[in-house]
């Protein structure tokens, strides 16, 4: 029989559970085209803020063995200047979730209204980017993450989509507030607070001394993060941080994911990881008797 891989996040149809995290293959239409072609379903763009981010400057990404550590600092031109790039990615058909980030509010809710007006199919709020002033306090701070979500949900009629952090006390906590608020779907996880350290130059690697860490070294924080969502809140969830294979992906269908981000594991293999995720899934799906990815969502929590 054959086996049904496809998913769904807030009414969005996915054809697999596979998406491109935001941030991963830079601003460039073809560059989310290439993951769209080696089988993700859909795609998050980087995100994007009302004014152009010039980011930080240089070192802003290090490969420190277990994960990868980054302060690019939002670096992006503004959503109008991308408007062309979402038009063209609707254009060849694909899903686009556009990732927008602000520091008040209006700030989001305008970007976002932009973004919707040139087609996006879903708005992915990022609250949670542990480098950049203002964006990561609001993912740190109940009352200003209700307003946030709350104005957003105003503004929009597409499905709005709430991007956590995990350097808070309690997940679950912000993810009920994200729901009380409005939001459709919540996104776990952003990246996690660290920081490396040149020992010859005696100081932070990073420009900006702090970034988040992402891959491998954050799976089992991350799988948690969605554990805890999935018994918080009845939202769909794409879980996301250190997926890098198949049982990584089985693993967060499990702890409640309805759809998965794949990020890192793009630097540290290539686009293929889309195909081999899919088609380990595929296998280990058909060998144990299940129907399809659905079957497998939320299973761990019935043990
Ligand atoms: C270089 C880089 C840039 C990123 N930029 C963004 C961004 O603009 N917005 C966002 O919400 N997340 C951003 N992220 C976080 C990822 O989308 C993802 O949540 C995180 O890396 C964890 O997943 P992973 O371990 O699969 O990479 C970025 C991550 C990396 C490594």
């Amino acid at each position: 029989m054959a086996v049904d891989l496809s998913s769904e996040i807030a009414g969005l149809k996915l054809r697999s559970p596979l998406l491109l995290s935001s941030g991963i293959l830079g601003l460039d239409w073809r560059l989310m085209k290439r993951a769209l072609d080696s089988g993700a379903a859909a795609v998050v763009t980087k995100s994007l803020t009302l004014a152009p981010r010039r980011g930080f400057p240089n070192p802003t990404l290090v490969e420190i063995g277990c994960g990868l550590l980054n302060a690019m600092g939002i670096p992006n031109p503004g959503v109008r200047e991308f408007i062309p790039e979402i038009e063209r990615l609707k254009g060849i058909g694909a899903t686009v979730i556009v990732s927008v980030a602000g520091e008040s509010p209006g700030d989001y809710a305008e970007a976002a209204k932009l973004a919707e007006g040139a087609g996006a199919d879903a708005i992915e709020a990022n609250v949670s980017c542990p480098h950049v002033g203002g964006v990561a306090e609001i993912g740190q701070d109940p009352e200003a993450l209700g307003e946030v979500v709350a104005e957003l949900r105003d503004a929009l009629r597409v499905p709005l989509i709430v991007k956590l952090s995990p350097n808070v006390a309690d997940i679950a906590k912000m993810a009920r507030v994200a729901e009380e608020a409005g939001a459709d779907a919540i996104s776990a996880i952003n990246t996690v607070k660290g920081m490396a350290i040149d020992i010859y130059a005696r100081r932070p690697i990073l420009s900006a001394g702090v970034g988040g860490l992402s891959g491998p070294a954050i799976k089992p924080i991350a799988l948690r993060c969605v554990y805890e969502v999935r018994r918080a809140v009845g939202l769909p969830i794409i879980g996301c941080g250190g997926i890098v294979d198949w049982a990584d992906a089985v693993e967060f269908l499990m702890a409640g994911a309805n759809a998965l981000g794949i990020g890192s594991a793009i630097y540290y293999r290539d686009l293929s990881v889309f195909r081999e995720i899919l088609g380990g899934m595929e296998r280990f799906i058909e060998e144990n008797g299940y129907g399809g990815v659905r079957d497998l969502i939320g299973l761990a929590h019935r043990a």
